[in-house]
């Protein structure tokens, strides 16, 4: 194989060098148009040593996780779902609590909405966990309370899509099927230097086609071990360790010292930035809550009474008297940033002490602590306002 460069230091000299380059695994330099893709079956020529390769390496020295320890399907849906925008460090304790508490579908099934936030509390995005919910409702109702060792099966209940059917399919069921996450898409955009962003569906067709050509019996190993090869190993944000990599020898961007930019960023768009005045009102050891909308961001969820834009002390003072409060006092609290997918919150908040309130909003439930901790799900944005706030 050509060692990829020598051949980029002379730039191409007409519009069909590209693909040439790419026929010869070459990268085309990043200011060009994107070169084609490879061919999918010259590529799965070219990885067919992938999977005794990955295999080893991943059997020897996967990461100990409390859904690999006992991967029945019920523990690799909900751990799937779990692990989608979250890191694995994250899940850990939420996945042992969760399964602890609803250890099988009809538990699932059956829950409370309330209790079901509240299992979720702190994960975010919470859709996931009503989906979960819903797909747990479904099998209880279509397949006697099993998963479906099915892949089409699989994808029909609600909130699994591809990625995790196929996970779920390839390592709950040892079926022959591929799960192409984030991971998996910057692993293969490196082994075959793709020369643009991972998140384009061209790649994502792409890498599922490869990945599927160089399927091993295995199915699960392959799964979790290009997983892991991207969570441990093949890094995001240019910083792989390639020196304890297993495929570092079949990596074309390696070869040509790309490594460290492929797959290419996308430039990211800016988040809507929300300003909020948090209202920690305190009557008689109970504060007030109020409950979202049902749908939108944090659906469902509960939080503090909120005005919107940041408004100071004497104001808020203002406000909680128009509503028939008796003010004792009105503490700042430290200002909070909470970063969402799409929007931020600057978040200013006051404690605000009451000895009464004679027309607060019909809306409002007073919660004491055990409630708050036991039955109301308040999402992870307001957790330091109120540590804060209501410490005794
Ligand atoms: N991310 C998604 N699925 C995973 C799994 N099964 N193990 C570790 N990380 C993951």
């Amino acid at each position: 194989m050509s060692r990829a460069g020598s051949v980029r230091q002379s730039p191409p000299p007409s519009a069909a060098a590209p693909e040439r380059a790419a026929a010869e695994g070459v990268c085309a330099s990043a200011q060009e148009a994107p070169a084609p893709l490879p061919e999918v079956a010259g590529e799965a020529t070219r990885l067919a040593s992938l999977a005794e390769r990955l295999l080893p390496w991943y059997r020897s020295s996967c990461r100990d996780l409390p859904w690999r320890r006992e991967p029945t399907p019920y523990r690799v849906l909900v751990s799937e779902l779990m692990l989608q925008q979250t890191r694995v460090e994250a899940v850990i304790p939420y996945f042992e609590r969760f399964v602890a508490a609803l250890p099988d579908f009809p538990s699932l099934a059956e829950v409370s909405e309330e209790r079901l936030m509240k299992l979720w509390q702190g994960l975010g995005y919470y859709s996931r966990a009503r989906n979960l919910k819903k797909a747990a409702e479904a099998v209880c109702r279509d397949h006697g309370g099993r998963l479906p060792a099915d892949l089409q099966a699989l994808r029909a209940l609600p909130g699994v899509g591809e990625y995790t059917a196929g996970a779920v399919a390839a390592i709950a069921f040892g079926l022959p099927a591929v799960a192409v996450d984030g991971n998996v898409l910057r692993v293969f955009s490196r082994l075959s230097c793709l020369e643009r962003e991972s998140d384009r569906p061209e790649v994502k067709r792409f890498v599922t086609a490869l990945a599927t050509a160089l399927l091993p019996d295995a199915s699960g190993d392959f799964a979790q071990g290009l997983m892991e090869l991207g969570a441990t190993v093949c890094l995001p944000n240019g910083a792989p360790l390639c020196d304890v990599c297993p495929l570092a020898s079949l990596c074309l961007a390696r070869a040509a010292g790309r490594e460290g930019e492929l797959p290419l960023r996308r430039a990211k768009k800016g988040r809507r930035v929300e300003r909020r005045t948090v209202l920690l009102c305190l009557l008689g050891g109970r504060l007030a809550l109020v409950r979202r909308p049902s749908r939108g961001l944090l659906a469902g969820l509960w939080e503090p009474p909120c005005l919107e834009g940041h408004e100071d002390a004497a104001s808020v003072r203002r406000r909680l008297e128009a509503l028939g409060g008796v003010v004792t006092g009105v503490t700042a609290l430290s200002p909070v940033r909470h970063v969402f997918t799409h929007v931020e919150w600057e978040m200013v908040g006051y404690l605000v002490e009451l000895s009464d309130c004679a027309a607060p909003p019909k809306e409002w439930v007073w919660v004491t602590k055990e409630a708050l901790a036991q039955e109301y799900a308040l999402p992870g944005a307001y957790e330091k306002l109120v540590a804060e706030g209501w410490r005794s």
